[in-house]
């Protein structure tokens, strides 16, 4: 039985205070997801990781929103996975489509990146997702397919089972398009069938998160769908009321 997870990627976000205040103030929810068999958790910009670990609840994944996948040295403006393993961050998102988009991340990096998280025992959430114009050219499964064969390669079966995937149609990331349901299990159906071509069985444990548009109204049609195990929700993660009612909904 794959474990819910809900994270909330807070992109360019918050300052340090304002971080603090949603991590001091979110015990309640925390625990409610916990007690309903849920993960929970967000990711904070690199100079708000340490407040939220500081002050969030015990049980509250502390996420980063990228990393580099070197160890450390002359790489100026990067931020090191031992960097990230002290203050305390357990996940990381690797090739967000924003990242893959104005930085040139590739999936031959993230498969660098992922290699190095897994070996420092931090989760990676690993994006992928296709563009409108990829979508309406009814091309979507090869794009993803390619984007997971690339990010995954490589792996062991148990490595892979130890990754959570995030399927996040470019279309609807922060658009308020969403992808129907339907669509949503379709895609993360057809990806399962890939990491089990690539994973065999394993893929079965390997968490596929829905991401683009998922707001408190919508949540609970995505957790209905068998193949989605979560939501990697950007902006309805950011207000604590709104964060409270992803949680209600889900669950609900
Ligand atoms: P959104 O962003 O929920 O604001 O659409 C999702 C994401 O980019 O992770």
């Amino acid at each position: 039985m794959r474990k819910k997870l809900l994270l909330g990627n807070w992109k360019m976000n918050k300052t340090p205070s304002e971080a603090k205040e949603f991590a001091s103030s979110c015990e309640e929810m925390v625990k409610k997801a916990i007690d309903n068999n849920v993960d929970v958790g967000v990711a904070p910009t690199f100079v708000c990781l340490c407040p939220v670990v500081k002050y969030a609840p015990k049980g509250l994944i502390v996420s980063a929103q990228n990393c580099s996948q070197y160890d450390h040295g002359a790489y100026t403006g990067e931020v090191s996975i031992p960097m990230l393993k002290e203050v305390g961050v357990t996940y990381c998102i690797i090739g967000h489509s924003e990242r893959r988009e104005y930085d040139a991340e590739t999936s031959e990096k993230c498969n660098a990146k992922i290699k190095a998280l897994l070996a420092a025992e931090i989760t990676p959430v690993y994006c992928c997702g296709e563009s409108l114009a990829t979508y309406e050219e009814g091309k979507t499964n090869e794009w993803v397919a390619e984007q997971i064969k690339a990010g995954m390669k490589d792996l062991t079966p148990e490595q892979a089972a130890k990754v959570v995937i995030a399927y996040e149609p470019i279309w609807a990331i922060g658009t308020g398009k969403s992808a129907t349901k339907e669509t949503a299990e379709e895609t993360i159906g057809f990806i399962r069938k890939t990491l089990e071509g690539m994973f065999g069985a394993v893929a079965q444990d390997i968490r596929i998160l829905y991401g683009g548009s998922v707001k408190p109204e919508n949540i609970h049609d995505y957790m209905s769908m068998e193949d989605i195990d979560g939501a990697l929700v950007g902006g309805a993660s950011l207000k604590l009321d709104s964060y409270k009612a992803l949680i209600d909904n889900l669950i609900g």
